[in-house]
């Protein structure tokens, strides 16, 4: 069977092409993905909307790959990189087009094995690579900073458009901010990592929140880290008293550059006559 009729990679079963990191078709990578959807939890197997193709999951490298680990953190660390230059991009491009710049600053992290081991003990699960795979979200996680609260949802959407990027999951906890106070917008993702012999979805946490949000919300994580968790009430009121304050900030800010514009609209306007 030649290249060309890899193309419908939905329907190929017999296809003796080696270039499996193009055409995800063979008998060999089929027969493989098969199998190993059979054996593992469901939601382990994200599926692409786009193709229908089913890619390979994260949590299938596990039985296969005597490096489990290594390999994992390898795609994580890829996927952080893949994510984060489709948003440097998103930015240019708003730059190119508005001459505005939605995003302040990104920050990227790997969760550390000690904050993997201690959040699958908390949430009762076995620690093992494959609870890790399948259960902790946010191992790969990207925190967009930006200016207003207007630019959070702005910046979602253009996510959410991304062809190649699928999105699991949102909590919108600015609509819905959480009991402590705190305010922030989060996407699941999922992005695939194109290796030389196959394609791997990998799981990215993105949290989107204003320079406001994250400058409480650092503060607030770094008072509840010496309570362990346990702060005072009066402690934890005035928190969610200053998540006010902040948030009444980013209101009278975004309030700010509206009018802003406004009046440099109006200006261009006169400056036009
Ligand atoms: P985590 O174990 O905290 O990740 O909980 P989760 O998996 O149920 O997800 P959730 O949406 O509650 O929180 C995800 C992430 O948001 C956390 O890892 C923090 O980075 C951040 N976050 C959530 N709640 C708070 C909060 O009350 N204060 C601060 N500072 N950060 C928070
Ligand atoms: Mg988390």
């Amino acid at each position: 069977v030649g290249i060309e009729q890899c193309q419908n990679r939905k329907e190929q079963t017999d296809c003796a092409c080696t270039k499996r990191s193009d055409h995800f078709c063979c008998d060999r990578a089929r027969a493989r993905t098969t199998r190993k959807i059979e054996n593992f939890p469901s939601g382990a197997l994200q599926t692409n909307n786009q193709t229908g193709d089913q890619y390979m999951a994260a949590s299938q490298i596990i039985s296969e790959d005597v490096d489990s680990w290594e390999t994992l953190m390898f795609l994580y660390n890829s996927a952080l990189k893949e994510v984060g230059t489709k948003l440097d991009i998103l930015n240019d491009e708003f730059v190119h087009i508005h001459k505005y710049n939605p995003i302040e600053y990104i920050k990227k992290r790997i969760k550390t094995p000690e904050s993997i081991v201690k959040k699958l003990k908390r949430d009762g699960y076995e620690v093992t690579v494959e609870n890790m795979v399948n259960y902790i979200n946010d191992i790969a996680g990207i925190r967009i900073v930006c200016s207003f609260t207007s630019d959070i949802y702005r910046l979602a959407e253009m996510i959410g458009k991304q062809n190649d990027l699928t999105v699991v999951s949102i909590k919108d906890y600015i609509k819905h901010p959480k009991a402590s106070g705190y305010k922030s917008f989060h996407m699941h993702v999922t992005i695939p990592i194109f290796l030389s012999d196959r394609v791997v979805d990998t799981k990215v946490e993105i949290q989107i929140r204003t320079i406001a949000m994250d400058f409480w919300a650092s503060l607030e994580h770094k008072i509840y880290y010496k309570f362990e968790g346990h702060a005072p009430e009066y402690i934890s009121r005035d928190l969610r008293a200053c998540a006010e304050i902040v948030s009444d900030l980013d209101a009278k800010m975004l309030q700010l550059n509206e009018a802003i514009l406004e009046e440099k609209a109006k200006q261009e306007e006169e400056n036009k006559k």
